[in-house]
Formats: structure tokens, sequence, C-alpha cells
């Protein structure tokens, strides 16, 4: 079965969140079709680079950082459609930061999400000018979709906060520090701090993207689910690491051992699989005491957290 198909595990708190599969699975369903309907057609030149972003960014994935927009505005009373456009450039950049990261000159990987990586399905130019492409996009959203807030400082402050963690104090510097740090030993604050730029502080846009679209939010309440945000972002790429040890080919879609292959310091290489596993429990339970506030319904980030930890793929 493909990675695309495959249904949604029940979790083992399903009984606690008895509706949150169907959710998730109309979150995915709802952001197929947002971004198919902002991407370039193939039928406008250049026709080989359209093909090859639509290939990346369509047809696979869990499209955790969108439904995480979602159940954010879920938990705050804010309307879908008036998410659309912040989802969509997260899961945007998110994805040319795939293309660029399996590139050979960083992870060198020949398998995402199922299919062959972006630079074996097309070549290597193309993937890095499919990254370019699709970082401008999610910018050119922010500033165009009409059901975003109309409000400027609304909209500024969404571009501001996605720019910082696409940047060199969010993903691109934590993807420098993870190719800065192969072969070498790191402490484990080492390992947090790189975790939380690469990939921590994208998840944590997700979260604050859509609380910015609340302007009314208390400062307690905002804090809350920045609490929660930094707690799952990490816990997220634990998992990460957790299933390139013990994960399966066929049920994640990438590679397997391509951090040890490549000497990458990860929780599991540093703090060994059950330190590593008890830390993202800790964090996991920390994320839902953060969603302790009474402006926040706190069942559908709680739930969204629940699935980040016991996911298998
Ligand atoms: C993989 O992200 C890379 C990391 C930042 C850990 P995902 O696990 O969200 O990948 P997709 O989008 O589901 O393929
Ligand atoms: C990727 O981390 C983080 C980003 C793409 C920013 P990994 O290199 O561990 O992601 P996978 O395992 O290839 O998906
Ligand atoms: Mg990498
Ligand atoms: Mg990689
Ligand atoms: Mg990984």
């Amino acid at each position: 079965m493909s990675v695309q198909s495959r249904p949604i595990e029940p979790s083992p708190t399903a009984g606690r969140h008895a509706d949150f599969a169907a959710r998730l699975k109309s979150w995915q369903a709802r952001i197929e079709r947002e971004l198919a309907a902002r991407l370039p057609s193939v039928d406008a030149p250049p026709s080989r680079l359209h093909e090859a972003i639509r290939y990346s960014v369509l047809g696979g994935g869990k499209r955790v950082r969108p439904a995480l927009v979602y159940a954010t505005g879920a938990a705050l009373g804010i309307d879908e459609s008036k998410l659309d456009g912040a989802a969509c450039a997260i899961e945007l950049i998110h994805a040319y930061s795939l293309v660029h990261d399996d590139l050979p000159a960083m992870d060198n990987d020949d398998l995402r999400r199922g299919r062959p990586t972006c630079h074996k399905a097309f070549d290597e130019a193309t993937a890095i000018l499919v990254g370019d492409s699709l970082q401008v996009l999610a910018f050119e959203i922010l500033a165009n979709d009409p059901k975003l807030p109309k409000d400027a400082n609304v909209r500024l402050e969404l571009v501001r906060l996605l720019a910082v963690a696409s940047g060199t104090s969010g993903m691109a510097g934590g993807q420098a520090l993870d190719l800065a740090a192969i072969g070498r030993k790191l402490s484990l604050a080492e390992v947090e701090e790189m975790h939380g730029r690469k990939t921590g502080a994208l998840i944590h846009a997700c979260v604050a993207m859509a609380a910015a679209c609340a302007p009314q939010l208390s400062e307690t309440a905002r804090r809350g689910l920045d609490e929660y945000a930094r707690a799952i972002g990490l816990a997220f790429q634990i998992q990460d690491d957790l299933l390139d040890v013990e994960g399966d080919v066929a049920v994640i879609g990438k590679a397997t051992g391509a951090d040890r292959a490549l000497d990458k310091p990860t929780y599991p290489s540093v703090t060994g699989i059950e330190a590593s596993r008890k830390l993202m429990h800790d964090l996991h339970a920390r994320a839902l005491a953060a969603l302790d506030h009474p402006e926040l319904d706190a069942e559908p980030l709680a739930a969204m957290s629940d699935w980040l930890v016991l996911r298998k793929y």
C-alpha cells in the first residue's frame, strides 16, 4: 500500500479522541485540494519544472504541519477556510526542505514518500529550482491569499513567523548544524538545538501562525501554545530519529539506517533508544500540560500530539 493511501492507525487513546482519525483525514484531503489549486500547471512553461513541483508536493506525506495549523484553528474556533493559505505556505516550505534535504550534497537519499526523490525522478538542477520556487510561492500565498485576515499587521506577522522559522535561526540553520555534525560527537544539548531549529521551528510556526490569526488571544494562552508547539516539535524529530533506527522502509516510505550510514548524531545515537523514547513521552506530557488554559479547546491539539508520538511512519 502506498504511503499516501495508508489509513490512519487507530491510536491507543482513540477513545479519548473518537473522531480524530476522521478529522485528520478530512484535513489531509483539504490540504491536497488547496495545494493542487495553488501550484503552477504542467501545461504552462516551464512545464518540466512545474511537473517536478507538483510531483514533490502532491500525493504524499502525512501533512502533519497543515493538520497542526487546522488543529490550532479548531482549538481557537477559527474557520478552516481562513487558515488554508497559512497551511499551504508552511507545507510548501516543508516540501522544499525535503527536496533539498534529499540532494546528494545533503542526505543523498533516493526514496521519499514511497517514490524516487525529486532529483532522482528529474535531475539535481531541477530539484534545486523546485526548492527555490516552492519557497517563494509560500510567501506569495501569504501576501495574496484572499481568505487570510485582511489586517496588514496580521499578514506581516504571518510572513515574519514563516521567514524566521525557515531561515538561519530555524530550518536552514538547523540543516547547517546537521551537516556540520556529521562524524562528530554532539552533546544532548547540541542535538536539541539542532532539532529545535531544523524541525521544531517549522512545527512551532504552524501553531504560532494559526494563533496570529486570533489577535484577541491573551498572552498567557499564546505562551501555552508556544510551549506546546516547542515540545511537540522536538518530540516529532525524536520519533523521526527513532523511526530511522526501528522503522520499516515499506511503511515510512524512506530509507532506514540513513542517519547511521552518514554518521549523524541523533537522539538515539547520543542517548540511546530507551532514553530517547522516554524523553519523547516526557515532551508529549509537557505538551498536553501546556494546553490547560480556559481560552483553548485542548482536545484537537492533544489528539495531534498523541498521533505524533504514536505514529509508525
Ligand atoms: C520529515 O518530515 C522530515 C522531518 C522534518 C522530520 P515528515 O515526517 O513530516 O515528512 P512527510 O511530510 O510526512 O513526508
Ligand atoms: C530533515 O531531517 C529536516 C528537514 C528536512 C528540515 P531528516 O534528514 O532527518 O529528515 P528525513 O529523515 O530525511 O525525512
Ligand atoms: Mg537531513
Ligand atoms: Mg534526510
Ligand atoms: Mg530523519
